[in-house]
């Protein structure tokens, strides 16, 4: 039985309420000597000590401390059948336990197995089914992120699964290959169900783009899924679903899991690896590079492959975001993946409760005595995409503050506006205060055009579904829905960190046909049959 996630106000005191899985997450002693503040009490007073011992037990630095001592799993990819041209996937939302650690098995949900799911596959042009069974007792949905669809296959909140349900949405694969992927999305309890193990990678692939763009392609060969997570394990190897209510992020975890593999590493049998990074944390932003500040090529963004490769030693993703990179090896050598203190923008303080002080050793990279020659990233990777607006105009804007978009708070009921179908619109992205949030739109791929006024960085110049939103920089996008109008069932826009989702800071609009107006989502309430 699984109850609405508690939510954490803005401010307030660390909390010592013990005894408990769920709820603000209790400041032990073991975190605290953790933290190495033994002998602190005695130097500073009892006062200063409490004071100390709060900022300190929000750190986290796992940098050398993990052993790295197992196989990375590699998800398997998911078992596609065609039926009357439709490519078909079965997919089981499960209950069950995986053995992470010596002890006792973790309680888990997965999707056809005991943690995560199976990497779906397909390509562009297929048209698709999943067959997606509810085996949970709770309702839940499934959301593919990233995915041009229409709204009803979206599996937002109004598609809600209810347990023994299967929902069976299907649509054309019409966007560049990329790296995308799939969670729960249920009304409220969508961190929950995140944080228990339910997601997984949903690949489009463009085999000729690829081959042209010489990138690594063999599947947990070359091109290795890299999906992070942190949790904090409690006494008894569960999940421990507790938070801090200082930084109000929700939870931020001490054990980093790659593709459910605690201590993970990767035999690179290649010159040139590809990993496909996925930030499918609830709350932590992570920022990757090299134990050796190596350089890699960033080669793909949200939505797709960049226009060509940008040579960089850190890539950024808050949660939500991925990024494919392609790093090379030589024989012999080992390396560490690591994510360095995130850059939030934040005063010392919210950045110190809220992981922005934490460095987080990730996966490390075996490279065998003889490696196989790779090529490098084709100059060209994929065609730039056309600009589709320029930034001199503003069609809307988004605030995001103290949980709450413009103001209002996520009431499925409502939708908030219309953009109809065919046209560009601009809309322009800030977060005014001190917090870290992220902004995610659905149902499309959208381009960043500025960011605090001058033109994006490199990386932010690709295919994008989700950004980071520091403190009072304001960023405007290019929005266009050139299909799937529907003036009832809405597309969803939110903050990416899933408490923050839960705690409503989400929107809705519909794709209208020119001349329409806006309807209501009154009617597709609880459906589980959309066609
Ligand atoms: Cu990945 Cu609305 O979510
Ligand atoms: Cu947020």
């Amino acid at each position: 039985m699984v109850q609405p996630i508690e939510s954490a106000p803005a401010e307030g005191p660390p909390t010592t309420a013990p005894g408990t899985s769920r709820g603000p997450r209790r400041l032990t002693r073991r975190k605290i000597l953790k933290a190495g503040l033994i002998g602190v009490p005695a130097v500073l007073g009892v006062a200063a000590a409490g004071t100390a011992a709060v900022y300190f037990a929000h750190g986290v630095d796992t940098v050398g401390k993990v052993d790295f001592d197992r196989p990375l799993a590699i998800p398997p990819l998911a078992a596609a059948r065609t039926e009357g041209g439709r490519r078909v996937v079965d997919l089981a939302a499960t209950a069950s336990t995986r053995q992470f650690r010596p002890g006792r098995p973790t309680t888990t949900w997965g999707f056809d197995r005991g943690f995560l799911g199976p990497t779906v596959r397909v390509n562009r042009g297929d048209t698709v089914q999943l067959n997606v069974r509810n085996g949970l007792t709770d309702p839940t949905t499934v959301h593919w992120h990233g995915l041009h669809l229409p709204a009803v296959m979206d599996g937002g909140p109004h598609q809600t699964i209810a347990p023994g349900a299967v929902w069976r949405p299907s649509w054309r694969i019409d966007q560049p290959a990329a790296t995308l992927w799939y969670h729960p999305h249920p009304h409220l309890t969508s961190a929950h169900h995140a944080y228990r193990g339910l997601a997984g990678l949903f690949l489009v692939d463009d085999p000729p783009q690829t081959a042209a763009a010489r990138l690594p392609a063999q599947y947990g060969v070359d091109d290795i899924p890299v999906i992070v997570q942190d949790k904090n394990f409690d006494d008894d190897n569960q999940f421990d679903e507790g938070y801090s209510r200082l930084g109000s992020v929700g939870i931020l975890g001490d054990t980093l899991l790659v593709n459910g593999t605690v201590g993970p590493y990767l035999d690179v049998v290649t010159e040139r690896v590809r990993l496909r990074l996925l930030n499918a944390s609830t709350a932590r932003v992570y920022r990757f590079g090299f134990s050796d500040d190596r350089s890699f090529a960033l080669v793909g963004t949200d939505g797709g492959l960049l226009s060509a490769p940008h040579e960089t030693d850190r890539v950024q993703l808050s949660p939500g975001e991925r990024a494919e990179i392609v790093v090379a090896l030589t024989a012999g050598e080992r390396v560490v993946l690591r994510s360095f203190a995130p850059e939030l923008g934040l005063d010392p303080l919210n950045e110190r409760f809220t992981g922005g002080d934490d460095d987080l050793d990730v996966l490390q990279l075996r490279a065998g005595a003889q490696l196989r020659p790779t090529p490098a990233p084709a100059a060209t990777l994929a065609p730039a995409p056309a600009l589709v607006a320029t930034a001199d105009r503003v069609d809307r804007r988004f605030e995001l503050s103290g949980e709450q978009i413009n103001g209002l708070s996520m009431d499925m009921t409502r939708i908030d506006f219309g953009v109809t179908r065919g046209t560009t619109e601009v809309w322009e992205v800030v977060s005014p205060f001190p917090r870290p949030h992220n902004f995610h739109v659905h149902g499309v791929q959208f381009q960043l055009l500025t960011v605090g006024g001058t033109p994006p960085p490199p990386e932010l110049r690709g295919w994008k579904d989700t950004f980071y939103t520091p403190p009072e920089v304001p960023f405007r996008i290019a929005v266009r829905f050139d299909e799937h109008a529907n003036r009832n069932a809405p597309f969803m826009f939110h903050c990416h960190l899933l408490l923050h989702e839960d705690q409503n800071m989400m929107g809705q609009f519909v794709v209208l046909e020119p001349g329409e107006t806006v309807g209501s989502p009154g009617h597709l309430g609880h459906s589980t049959a959309p066609r």
